[in-house]
């Protein structure tokens, strides 16, 4: 396949990138991890998945939307385990006049999770402040165990202390799409991750 750079024109996109003054104009992405070495990463985060819920009856699967939805689509058919999928979506954003940041659930659960087995697949922790919420709000709910996994870590831009439990890979500060993640809703389909660059 002939994925490298692939360029891309967004005038006129929404722009939704949050607390960032990327202006509307054309980027090239430039692939910075292959199809290939997600899918490998997947298979061995599978293994310790598996090896931490062994025992379990049932795991319920939560996959943040709408990044996550490549994630976990690849994510859960290496699991060799019981399991059942359920979505939240959740919505981050920066007030311009405060320092801290606000989480809104847009999307609740379908399944209550007291007394199960939950693992919380996400896309990319950046500031930290999505996942310390949803998980801080899930935990309340009494669940058995609660992980989580995040495909890509930023640790750079951190602001609030969270770390999930499984990360697929740390990058550097840089502005990712591909693999289920958008930039403003764009080249969530393209099937590895690549840094946006600006022409
Ligand atoms: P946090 O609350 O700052 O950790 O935000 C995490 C969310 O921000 C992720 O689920 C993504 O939706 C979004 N995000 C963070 N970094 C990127 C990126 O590089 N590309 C696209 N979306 C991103
Ligand atoms: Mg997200």
């Amino acid at each position: 396949m002939g994925f490298g750079i692939v360029p891309c024109d967004v005038s006129g996109a929404a722009r939704e990138i949050k607390g960032d003054a990327m202006a509307q104009r054309p980027y090239v992405i430039d692939q910075m991890i292959s199809a290939k070495a997600i899918a490998a990463r997947i298979e061995a985060l599978a293994r310790e998945i598996e090896a931490e819920f062994r025992n379990t009856d049932k795991l319920v699967v939560v996959g943040l939307l709408r990044g996550s939805f490549v994630f976990i689509a690849d994510l859960v058919r290496e699991l060799d385990l019981p399991i059942e999928v359920d979505f939240l979506e959740a919505s981050s954003y920066g007030d311009s006049t405060e320092s801290s940041r606000e989480v809104r659930i847009l999307k609740d659960l379908r399944g209550a999770i007291e007394g199960r087995d939950v693992l919380v697949v996400e896309d990319i922790v950046d500031t930290g402040h999505t996942m310390h919420h949803v998980s801080t709000l899930l935990a309340a709910r009494g669940p058995s165990r609660l992980k989580t996994i995040a495909l890509l870590d930023k640790p750079a831009r951190r602001e609030v202390t969270f770390q999930a439990d499984w990360t697929g890979f740390e990058i550097p500060d840089a502005f990712v799409v591909g693999y289920g993640i958008d930039y403003a809703q764009r080249n969530r389909n393209l099937p590895f991750i690549g840094k946006v660059r600006f022409t």
